[in-house]
């Protein structure tokens, strides 16, 4: 079947925003459902300035029915790309309820609106977060499923959801991907990421060094089992994932099965790589304050990414050091530095 029109929930968020003014440009019709929860309306002028072609916005809560039934029943749907959620590790741990409601009670109302509207094809934003600890590396997709974390745990619960409406309805396709730990920004320097207060991710967080809005970055742990003894871990072009969401949609069109698969580079960086990465791409020091440990964190974690590449025809194609230039030309833009 032909995809034409697109629902995209939570695409005003990081990744969400970058993937629209992709599929934009790809030719298609896109619906934006966002509760601008984690982020702001001015995202949707970037976009629409980045990509031409019809971008509709709905301000509603995926847990708001009939707001979904308006959004859907407008664009006349054929597929839905579904980002909207919430991701912070930490506070799932001390939230629990809300991320099971907004994570999974979202997603089942609005699968619940897909099957009344006929909408049989969904991209799920999974996470590399639903294989917890690894216990082999690369990690392939059939490595055990152990999330610690409520937030992993609502990642598996839909995974399992959306498995469970394909075995009901021979009709329903889904592309559940596992992103790995996207970074970057449009190479444009006209959207990126910009959370909320203090970053708990690293790129962000050594963006606002080399600003000069932070004094140093704090390096979580050096005696980890590494190179260098920092984390590692598999950092992916957002401009990349933005891609293998087309691919996505292309095979759901094309193909009579649905899939699960890494979105993942293949190659794993240690935090000092990544810093000295990000001073030759903006040419400022970045000085580190070495850390304990952050509790939580493992010391590898770096995807199989054939699978993607075999079923999607999708790899990445941008390495550590346009990830750094990008995201430091947005941090610059952004910044006024
Ligand atoms: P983000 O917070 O930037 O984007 C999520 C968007 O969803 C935000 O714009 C937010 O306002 C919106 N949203 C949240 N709850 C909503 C609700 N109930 N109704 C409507 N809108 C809602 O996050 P992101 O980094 O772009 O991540 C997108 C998706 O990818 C999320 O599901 C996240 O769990 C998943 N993911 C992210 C990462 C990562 O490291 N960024 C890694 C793996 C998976
Ligand atoms: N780190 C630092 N200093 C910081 C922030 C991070 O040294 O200020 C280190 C961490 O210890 C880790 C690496 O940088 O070794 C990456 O940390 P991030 O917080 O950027 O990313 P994580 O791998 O911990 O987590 C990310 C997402 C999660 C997701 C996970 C797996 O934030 O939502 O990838 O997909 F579950």
């Amino acid at each position: 079947m032909a995809v034409k029109s697109i629902l995209v929930t939570g695409g005003l968020g990081f990744i969400g925003s970058h993937t629209c003014v992709t599929l934009a440009q790809a030719g298609f019709r896109l619906a934006i459902v966002d509760n601008l929860s984690n982020a702001k309306r001015s995202v949707l002028d970037r976009i629409r300035a980045l990509a031409q072609g019809e971008i509709d916005f709905h301000e509603a809560d995926i847990r708001d029915r009939p707001a979904l039934d308006r959004a859907i029943g407008r664009a006349a749907v054929d597929a839905v790309i579904h980002f909207a959620g919430l991701k912070a590790v930490g506070e799932s741990v001390e939230k629990p309820l809300l991320y099971y409601d907004n994570n999974v009670g979202g997603t089942v109302t609005l699968m619940q609106a897909m099957a009344a509207a006929g909408v049989r094809r969904m991209v799920f934003s999974s996470s590399a977060t639903v294989y917890g600890e690894p216990i082999r590396l690369p990690i392939t997709e059939d490595h055990p499923l152990r999330p610690q974390s409520p937030y992993g745990q609502t990642k598996l619960i839909v995974e399992q959801m959306l498995a469970d409406e394909a075995r009901a309805d021979d009709r329903f396709r889904y592309a559940a991907l596992r992103y790995f730990n996207p970074i970057g920004a449009h190479p444009s320097g006209g959207l990126g990421e910009d959370p909320n207060g203090i970053p708990n991710n690293l790129l962000p967080f050594v963006s606002q060094v080399a600003t000069g809005l932070r004094p140093a970055v704090r390096v979580f742990g050096q005696d980890y089992d590494t190179h260098d003894g920092t984390g590692v871990r598999d950092y992916i072009h957002v401009m990349d994932l933005a891609a293998g969401h087309l691919a996505a949609l292309r095979f759901l069109e094309a193909a009579n099965a649905s899939v699960t698969v890494n979105l993942g580079t293949g190659n794993g960086y240690s935090v000092l790589d990544v810093i000295r990465a990000y001073e030759r791409a903006s040419g400022r020091p970045i000085p580190v304050d070495m850390s304990p440990r952050r509790p939580g964190d493992v010391a590898s974690c770096y995807a199989a990414p054939a699978l993607a590449a075999e079923r999607l025809g999708w790899r990445a194609q941008f390495g550590i050091d346009e990830m750094c230039r990008d995201a430091w030309a947005w941090a610059r833009k952004n910044s006024g530095s």
